[in-house]
C-alpha cells in the first residue's frame, strides 16, 4: 500500500507511523509549511517531499487542488492528515472519499477542531481521548474508526493532557493503517472492519 501523507507540525504522529514499520511504502509527505518537522523527518527516511505555500495560490481552492493534485500523482493509495492543520475544499477532498484518514486529539465527535485539551478541562471531562476518522468535507466530522482513551487526573493541565495523549495518538494512527494495509479495515461506501460495517468506532486495544 502506498501511503502519502500532510502535515503541518513537528510531526511526532508522522514518525511513529514510520517507526511503526509496518508493510506500506510511504510515496509521499507535503506541507503547508516549508518549516515543518514533519519534513525533515520525512527526508531523514528518505521519503520525497513537498512543501507548498499558500499564499503562491490566489484561492483556497488553487492550493489544495495543487497540494492533492501532488499526493495522486505521487501514486498514493492512502492519505494520512498527521497534524494538517487546514480546513479542505470540499470538491477535493470528495475525490479522497474512503482513502483520506486524520488524526485527531479528542473523542469525536467531542471537540471538533482547535484547542481540544482546554475544552475538555472546561468540560470537566472525566476521559480525554484521541480519535482516526475517515476525511469528508466536514471539519473532524468523517466517519470514526478507532478512538484511545485516557483518564483526566485532577491535576491535569492542557500540557499534561496532551503529552499523555500523544503517546496514545502514537500507538492508534499506526494501529488504524496497520488495519486498513492488512485489508482487516476497509471502505465501502462506509468504513467496515473484519466483513462487517462498523457502527461504533473501535477501541485501539481491538486492532493490536
Ligand atoms: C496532534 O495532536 C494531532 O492530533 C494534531 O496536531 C498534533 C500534531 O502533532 N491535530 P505532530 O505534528 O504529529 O507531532
Amino acid at each position: 500500500m502506498r501511503v502519502a501523507a500532510l502535515a503541518s507540525g513537528r510531526g511526532s504522529n508522522l514518525a511513529a507511523l514510520i517507526a511503526a514499520r509496518l508493510p506500506i511504502e510511504f510515496v509521499l509527505v507535503g506541507s503547508d509549511k516549508a518549516s515543518a518537522g514533519a519534513l525533515a523527518v520525512a527526508a531523514e527516511s528518505g521519503i520525497p517531499t513537498v512543501a507548498l505555500n499558500p499564499r503562491d495560490y490566489a484561492t483556497r481552492t488553487d492550493f489544495d487542488r495543487a497540494l492533492f493534485g501532488r499526493v495522486a500523482d505521487a501514486g498514493a493509495d492512502l492519505l494520512v492528515l498527521a497534524g494538517f492543520m487546514r480546513i479542505i475544499d470540499a470538491g477535493v477532498v470528495a475525490d479522497w472519499e474512503g482513502r483520506a484518514i486524520n488524526v485527531h486529539p479528542s473523542l469525536l465527535p467531542k471537540y471538533r477542531g482547535l484547542h481540544t485539551h482546554r475544552r475538555c478541562l472546561e468540560a470537566g471531562d472525566a476521559e480525554h481521548g484521541a480519535s482516526v476518522h475517515f476525511v469528508t468535507a466536514e471539519l473532524d466530522g468523517g466517519p470514526v474508526v478507532a478512538q484511545a482513551r485516557i483518564p483526566v487526573r485532577q491535576d491535569d493541565t492542557e500540557a499534561s493532557l496532551a503529552t499523555r495523549l500523544l503517546v496514545e495518538e502514537h500507538r492508534l494512527l499506526p494501529a488504524v493503517v496497520g488495519a486498513i494495509a492488512s485489508g482487516r479495515l476497509r471502505w465501502e461506501g462506509g468504513a467496515v472492519f473484519d466483513g462487517d460495517p462498523l457502527t461504533t468506532p473501535l477501541d485501539i486495544t481491538e486492532l493490536l
